[in-house]
């Protein structure tokens, strides 16, 4: 027996306290988490299938409360992709694309998806060398080869703006046989750019735009915020529903439109590495996000946009921190610059976790917070209060901002991600793996921009780029050894 239709009475109860602003009016899946796990706190489910712990919280205990599966749980086995459909449906209508999907995979899932949905093996792609971890796994995946687009750095903060159109016009018309253009916009630190025109260049040159948005989900919902991707002609796009609308961690949008990609070969390329039991839960989240957005969107745009603007007014009073600022920078993004008052970000970013106060990121000159729809502006106030006393704390000699070796890179490739990936690789020490070509992926984190890739060789330059990162107290993900004393590199 499985849960009963997603518009029951008890989902749609006015007044439910687990729905306080009764958003399952317009969201099936959310209606029909409620349904179920109401009927599982009531005792009236023996579930016979997954998952194992059969709604019990005297096992494992409450870390399994409010799970529910999608398939034998948010309905029927036979029928959950039904509704499913329906909610994905209200999503591409509301974003105004043909074709949606709710992953519980995060933007890397929907990244690695569209990589694989929109090339053949072998073929090459333009995209940007400032990408996500998640999309240069998804060139492995697919096959992909990168002609490698750079973003303009910003002379005064050492951070990445946008990439130009014109660089992308220049990279197509010289890889006519490019299957498309994937760009990660906004950038990690809210630059953003002229989506239109990378449309139009790529629309010329008869291949889809790709847009990596995981940090923007709320772009759109105001007049004072950028378009979002699809809006501005891009043919897909893929946000995180976790990071900046409030979803369960995982929860992610993927959108497009279909003039340029197909939609057997989409889904396809979804399924390939979705998992087959997704939590009804995380799918139910984004669906309740989306009718947030679709209700309240443009209201809580505009508390978040003033209370942000309030942080940045405050921020700037404070003497040498700066804010990153101005056309292109996405208005809703707080990127606190803070080389002019010598604090060193690590250090200020540990006053933030020990203050209950975490943030995105902590470099040595960047602290990076997210706010999001969720925050009010006493939320932001008070934090912005806590990171100014934490400033004044570390101040130290002013200095000027290194550009992050993540931003910066220009690496040589030698053979593609995906040769370099199931190449045979040998471990040397860092001394000689100067000018061998790597086999794996390293990058600080956050934000995750490898600065060695697979298949690039293996420059002085960014060794040390890399030590100095640990020096400052960043962290190395990825790397097999992350002391940077060995290298894995691809066999002689
Ligand atoms: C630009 C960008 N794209 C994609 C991702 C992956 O998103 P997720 O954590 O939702 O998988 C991230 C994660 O930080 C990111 O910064």
């Amino acid at each position: 027996m499985t849960a009963s239709a997603p518009d029951s009475q008890a989902s749609r109860a006015a007044g439910d306290p687990r729905d306080p602003l009764g958003l399952a009016a317009d969201a099936p899946l959310l209606a029909a988490w409620l349904n179920w796990t109401e009927q599982a706190r009531a005792g009236r489910l023996t579930p016979m299938g997954t998952p194992g712990h059969k709604q019990r919280q005297d096992l494992t205990g409450a870390v399994v409360a409010g799970d529910a599966p999608l398939y034998g749980g948010l309905d029927s086995i036979k029928h959950a992709d039904h509704l499913r459909a329906e909610a994905e449906a209200r999503a591409a209508a509301l974003w105004g694309a043909g074709w949606c999907r709710f992953s519980v995979a995060g933007s890397t899932h929907g990244n690695q998806a569209f990589c694989l949905a929109i090339g053949q093996p072998g073929q090459e792609v333009i995209i940007t060398r400032t990408l996500h971890r998640s999309l240069l796994l998804g060139l492995v995946l697919a096959g992909l080869r990168p002609v490698w687009v750079r973003p303009e750095i910003d002379p005064r903060s050492g951070l990445p703006a946008a990439v130009a159109v014109q660089t992308v016009r220049d990279a197509l018309a010289a890889h006519p046989g490019a299957c498309g253009v994937i760009l990660g916009d906004p950038s990690y630190v809210g630059t953003t750019g002229d989506l239109a025109g990378h449309a139009r260049a790529a629309h010329e040159a008869g291949v889809p735009l790709v847009v990596d948005a995981a940090w923007a989900g709320y772009l759109g919902f105001h007049p004072d915020l950028p378009r979002h991707a699809i809006a501005a002609g891009a043919d897909a796009m893929v946000t995180s529903a976790h990071k900046t609308l409030p979803a369960y961690t995982q929860g992610a949008l993927l959108l497009a439109r279909t003039e340029r990609l197909d939609v057997a070969r989409l889904d396809r390329a979804f399924e390939a590495t979705h998992t087959t039991s997704p939590a009804g839960s995380i799918l139910a989240s984004v669906d309740a996000a989306r009718a947030l957005l679709a209700r309240d969107g443009p209201r809580l745009c505009a508390r978040l946009l003033a209370a942000v603007a309030g942080a940045r007014r405050r921020l700037r009073e404070v003497p040498g921190v700066d804010v990153l600022d101005g056309p292109g920078v996405d208005p809703a993004k707080l990127v606190v610059l803070l080389a002019g008052t010598g604090a060193n970000g690590n250090l200020v970013e540990a006053d933030l976790i020990a203050a209950g106060m975490p943030v995105e990121m902590g470099d040595r000159d960047t602290v990076i917070p997210i706010p999001a729809i969720a925050d009010d502006e006493q939320r932001i106030a008070a934090f912005t209060e806590v990171l100014v006393a934490s400033i004044e704390r570390r101040r130290g000699v002013p200095r000027r901002p290194a550009a992050a070796a993540a931003w910066t890179v220009r690496p040589q490739t030698v053979l593609s991600p995906r040769e370099a990936f199931f190449a045979r690789n040998e471990t040397v020490t860092a001394g000689a793996a100067i000018g061998r070509v790597s086999a794996e992926l390293i990058a600080p984190y956050p934000p995750g921009v490898p600065v060695l890739a697979p298949g690039e060789l293996i420059a002085a330059d960014a060794v040390a780029a890399l030590r100095e990162v640990t020096a400052d107290g960043g962290r190395i993900a990825y790397a097999a050894d992350p002391t940077l004393a060995t290298f894995q590199v691809v066999a002689a």
